[in-house]
């Protein structure tokens, strides 16, 4: 991932203006780090089937931190989740003001799909790829998942809506990128395997953050926690213990689910995967 981590320094958003801090503010973000969960899945499945193409499928990897970066200063601004601290950093609306910080979102959203549009790959690829991340990222995806989110803070939701809330605002990012690691190397044989797969992923990603809510403190998370009190999370409405039964549910019918994969997927994808789908364990 450290040569990942080069091409998105060395693809940062340019922008030079007479603005005196719109280009450090769309840096900001993207510099400050996190998991780079989502690229490595990708590259996971790229690697998993044409270790060739590892390099060239960087541009779709970036695309999807570019969306998935949007997503998260978005979620931080006061008329969504109101935090301060994101990847251990002031958020951009404290840094800045709100203003820069919703269009810096908007920036890094439109950047993910000018990226894709250069990739190396055929364009038809290049419209699937394209495809993937707008339906997942936007209005029946992230977008949708994050308006009923907000829409129902203080009105407490059927776990069953809860499981259709995380997918949408979560897992289906988590699925795409799988997918789209499937479509680069040709092997749309695997897409819809390795997209239900990631939507559980992405489920399970989703209940530990909500589980980290509750069990880690900001530093130790680099983000605001305590913060979902108002929200329905599996922790507000299932309670710890239950939220915790769940994703041990997840865990074991992802783990069961992966030693079926081809043996070059596993061992692309079992090191991160383990990783991931245990890490609510070390906190309870
Ligand atoms: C946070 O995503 C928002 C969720 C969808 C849970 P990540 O936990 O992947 O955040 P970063 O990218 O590591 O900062
Ligand atoms: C946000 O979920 C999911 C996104 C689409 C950004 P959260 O609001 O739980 O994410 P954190 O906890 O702030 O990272
Ligand atoms: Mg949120
Ligand atoms: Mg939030
Ligand atoms: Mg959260």
């Amino acid at each position: 991932m450290q040569k990942f981590e080069q091409f998105l320094l060395d693809n940062l958003p340019q922008s030079q203006s007479i603005h005196p801090h719109y280009e450090a503010a769309l840096h900001n973000m993207l510099k400050a780090g996190g998991k780079r969960f989502r690229p490595a899945l990708l590259l996971g499945v790229v690697k998993a089937y044409n270790p060739l193409m590892s390099e060239s499928a960087y541009h779709a990897a970036y695309a999807i931190e570019l969306l998935h970066t949007y997503s998260l200063i978005h979620d931080d601004l006061p008329a969504m989740d109101d935090s301060p601290l994101r990847r251990g950093n002031p958020t951009l609306h404290v840094v800045y003001d709100e203003v820069t910080a919703i269009l810096v979102g908007d920036a890094l959203n439109t950047y993910a799909f000018e990226i894709l549009s250069t990739a190396p790959f055929s364009d038809e690829t290049k419209v699937k790829l394209v495809r993937e991340l707008a339906q997942n990222g936007g209005l029946n995806g992230m977008v949708l998942g994050q308006a009923i989110d907000c829409y129902f803070e203080n009105k407490p939701l059927a776990i069953e809506d809860i499981k259709i809330l995380h997918t949408n605002k979560t897992a289906k990012l988590i699925a795409a990128s799988l997918k789209m690691g499937a479509i680069i190397v040709g092997r749309e044989d695997m897409a819809q395997e390795l997209y239900d797969f990631g939507i559980k992923l992405g489920l399970l990603f989703q209940i530990q953050d909500d589980i980290l809510d509750v069990t880690q403190s900001s530093e130790e998370a680099g983000k605001l926690t305590n913060n979902d009190e108002a929200k329905n999370s599996f922790v507000t409405i299932l309670g710890l213990d239950e939220a915790l039964r769940e994703a041990n549910i997840l865990a074991d019918e992802l783990t069961q689910q992966m030693e079926s994969f081809d043996e070059s997927l596993q061992r692309e994808l079992s090191p991160i995967l383990t990783k991931y789908i245990n890490r609510h364990k070390s906190t309870s």
